[in-house]
């Protein structure tokens, strides 16, 4: 058998949970041209509209659904409606997130307000969509994967006012071997891929003050900001059976910053 057929995802099912933003619909059109039928959730009806439309452009099939993934009876229904639809459920890929840049505040003032809308956005997010698409693979008995989004975040601290998104982004990567640990017999495995700042339009406005720009690509090995397509081929690792020994780990993406700390 050739190895890189382990890399297919032919006849599998994909959810990604915020299919609809920069990271989630590359990454799903990336696991659909590797051969999954791909189904997208996202609360903009816009986004998710037109990352499926890329999708299918590209060959894959994508069954687009919107609906706010931190509330449990929505991802209920999203997940009950991937079913109805392929039938089965075998990868979740949680990529709803983000939010940092938007609400940047001294760590000793760091307001409640904003804590808790970073900490639903990333964490609750993440949990409310593997819960619910844990139950299923659990009820089908057929096994699964779960990829998580973490950051190098979470091993990082940034003078910038993180607070809250590092807290977040922590909590997922514990989760990430918890889930792991708990869930293997099961058949589900859980990783985690953690990039360093990826060029999208969450982060624009940090890296287009040249000063931060350059104090971030100076700080990474490799010299650059991570771009989106860096992403995807651990995602599908991940996401196959080329994986299937590998569970709770964290793969840092950031071109060697880590590395240096
Ligand atoms: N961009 C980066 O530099 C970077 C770096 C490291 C990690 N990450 C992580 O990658 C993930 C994706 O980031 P991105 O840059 O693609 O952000 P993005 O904003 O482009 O994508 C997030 C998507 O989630 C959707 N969403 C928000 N709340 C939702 C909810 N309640 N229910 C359903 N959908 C919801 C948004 O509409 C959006 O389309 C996040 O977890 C982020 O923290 C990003």
């Amino acid at each position: 058998m050739n190895p890189l057929d382990n890399f297919r995802l032919d006849g599998r099912v994909v959810f990604v949970s915020g299919g609809g933003g920069a990271i989630g619909s590359a990454i799903a059109t990336a696991l659909g041209a590797a051969g999954a039928d791909i189904a997208i959730a996202d609360i903009d009806q816009g986004r998710v509209d037109a990352a499926a439309e890329t999708i299918r452009k590209s060959g894959a099939r994508c069954l687009p659904l919107a609906g706010d993934i931190t509330k449990e009876a929505e991802a209920e229904r999203i997940v009950k409606a991937v079913v109805d639809h392929y039938g089965r459920l075998d990868i979740l890929v949680n990529a709803v997130g983000g939010g940092a840049g938007k609400v940047l505040f001294g760590a000793e003032n760091y307001p409640r307000d904003a804590w808790d809308w970073i900490m639903e956005l990333n964490l609750r997010s993440t949990l409310i969509a593997s819960q619910a698409a844990a139950r299923q693979m659990i009820a089908a008995g057929q096994g699964g994967r779960v990829v998580n989004i973490s950051s190098v975040r979470a091993q990082l601290g940034i003078d910038s006012g993180y607070s809250a998104y590092v807290a977040a982004k922590g909590a997922i990567s514990s989760l990430t071997r918890q889930w792991a640990t708990e869930w293997a017999k099961h058949g589900i495995t859980v990783n985690a891929i953690a990039p360093t700042f990826v060029d999208t339009p969450q982060v624009a406005t940090l890296l287009g003050d040249p000063d931060f720009k350059a104090g971030i690509v100076n700080r990474v090995p490799l010299r650059r900001i991570g771009e989106t397509s860096d992403l995807v081929g651990a995602v599908i690792f991940f996401a196959s059976a080329a994986s299937s020994f590998v569970t709770g780990q964290i793969l840092t993406i950031d071109g060697g910053l880590t590395a240096t700390q």
